[in-house]
């Protein structure tokens, strides 16, 4: 029979274990039709209102991310939420650089299809917010033993493993943007066409590499996002 409760240290002590039982054992659940709704209102915007975002808003987007697994918990992200309108210039400036520094090595027809393509790599800079995601190198046996005997084997997945990390925390940024009435690009264009000049602008140190822009802000309209493939052209199920 259960115990009647009357000390006010008892009953604290029995909401808190009582708190604690739901929250380990993954207590929440939430309709998934709601969750659905949250899913399927999700598009990616690539033109955005000016109105600022407050930054407790930019801190609650960052509580979501940081709670994504990862492998061993390492946790390999930290993120730059970038304010500063001269800054996110600077950012879209230099890869505009780097992309006149490759026009003269391609033909005009390439230079053609760049230049209509080069939106998508910088459209960013009419965001209020960039959030810039940075990654580091796991430490862990595996990469131990591949740094300490330079084993071809394991070398090639272990930032892959990483990356695989930090594309759950984007995802959990990208959907808390969205539950928050904020439109989100995730982007890793600027990464590929800036890698090395975004982390000289920013002030990013070793162990840390550029990995991946999110652009936030309201959206300018609403969206309806891509056709995406049904359950049965992706799932297999083997019995
Ligand atoms: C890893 C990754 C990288 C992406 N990089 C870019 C990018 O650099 N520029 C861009 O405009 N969109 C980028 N996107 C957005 C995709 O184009 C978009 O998610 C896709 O077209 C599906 O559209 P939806 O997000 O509206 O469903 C990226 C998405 C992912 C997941």
């Amino acid at each position: 029979m259960a115990k009647k409760l009357s000390n006010p240290i008892d009953i604290i002590l029995a909401i808190g274990c009582y708190t604690l039982r739901n929250k380990f054992k993954g207590g929440y659940h939430m309709d998934i039709k709601n969750f659905e709704n949250l899913l399927e209102g999700r598009a990616s915007h690539r033109k955005f209102l000016s109105d600022p975002v407050p930054t407790e808003d930019i801190r609650k987007l960052i509580d979501c991310a940081r709670l994504a697994p990862s492998g061993h918990n390492l946790q390999p992200w930290k993120f730059v939420a970038v304010k500063n309108n001269e800054l996110i210039t600077r950012m879209a400036e230099a890869l505009e650089a780097n992309l006149q520094s490759i026009y003269p090595l391609l033909s005009e027809d390439e230079v053609k299809k760049l230049e209509s393509y080069k939106f998508f790599i910088k459209h960013f800079q009419s965001a209020p917010v960039v959030i810039v995601v940075l990654a580091r190198e796991y430490e862990y046996i595996s990469s131990k033993l591949e740094s300490k005997y330079n084993l071809d084997l394991l070398k090639p997945q272990l930032f892959n493993m990483t990356l695989m990390g930090i594309g759950g925390a984007v995802n959990n940024l990208l959907l808390a943007a969205q539950a928050m009435g904020y439109g989100s690009c995730w982007m890793t264009e600027p990464v590929v066409y800036g890698q090395e000049v975004i982390e000289k602008i920013l002030g990013v140190e070793e162990p840390y590499k550029f990995v991946s822009l999110i652009a936030i802000g309201k959206p300018t309209k609403a969206r309806k996002g891509q056709e995406k493939k049904t359950v049965d052209e992706v799932l297999t199920i083997l019995e």
